[in-house]
């Protein structure tokens, strides 16, 4: 299974994936993860990304692409993956769709988490209090929520144009949003 999770910041991705990867037996490519990744290890590319990161602005298209062509040329995905934090933008929609179709590995569902402003707003400022995620303050969340409204958002009607997205209510326990997601991806319910 080859599964797109698209979603505002905080509605939920990587914890589901991180369920997911379970359930589904493939892994789970966080672009979020492999960027802090290289920002941890103190690499180029995480020098480059580490103020953009922190604002929560998005890393150059090119950055990503190199990353994700990288990623997924390696051997695990070659049962599937979970794609977390990629595509945010409609040039990497497009650039996501010309790699796997090069690739041969065409994706089974894009699937939104759907989850009111509100609650966003409510978890990343718990996850700031437990974890101190650099881009988890105030400012940062109020920015990478605008530039999800701004330039992912055009994402999400990118695929329910092409009759490819799937939309799952994220609120409620994990358990509960998990439930959901495994129903729309089994039976192919609630397309968007
Ligand atoms: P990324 O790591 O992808 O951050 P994000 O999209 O802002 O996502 P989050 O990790 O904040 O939220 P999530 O939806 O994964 O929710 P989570 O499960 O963590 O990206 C970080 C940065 O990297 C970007 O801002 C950008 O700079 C750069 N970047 C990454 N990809 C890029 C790309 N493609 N192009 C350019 N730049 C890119 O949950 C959040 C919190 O809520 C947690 O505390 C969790 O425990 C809690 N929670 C989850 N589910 C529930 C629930 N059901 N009930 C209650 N609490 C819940």
């Amino acid at each position: 299974m080859r599964l797109v999770l698209l979603g505002a910041p905080g509605s939920g991705k990587g914890t589901q994936a991180a369920r997911l990867k379970e359930h589904l037996r493939v892994p789970h490519i966080s672009t979020g993860d492999l960027l802090r990744a290289e920002v941890a290890a103190g690499s180029p590319l995480g020098l480059q990304a580490k103020e953009v990161m922190a604002r929560g602005d998005l890393v150059s298209d090119e950055i990503l692409l190199g990353m994700l062509e990288d990623r997924l040329s390696r051997p695990d995905v070659a049962d599937g993956f979970i794609l977390d934090g990629y595509p945010r933008n409609l040039a990497q929609a497009d650039a996501l769709g010309h790699l796997l179709a090069r690739l041969q590995q065409p994706f089974d569902h894009a699937l939104q988490l759907e989850v009111d402003t509100e609650r966003l707003v409510e978890r990343l400022a718990g996850r700031a209090q437990a974890e101190g995620r650099a881009d988890d303050n105030p400012e940062s969340v109020r920015n990478r929520l605008k530039v999800y409204t701004d330039l992912t958002a055009p994402v999400i009607d990118y695929y329910r144009q092409r009759g490819m997205l799937k939309v799952v209510h994220g609120e409620g326990s994990m358990d509960e949003v998990f439930t959901r997601i495994v129903e729309a991806i089994s039976v192919g319910t609630e397309v968007g």
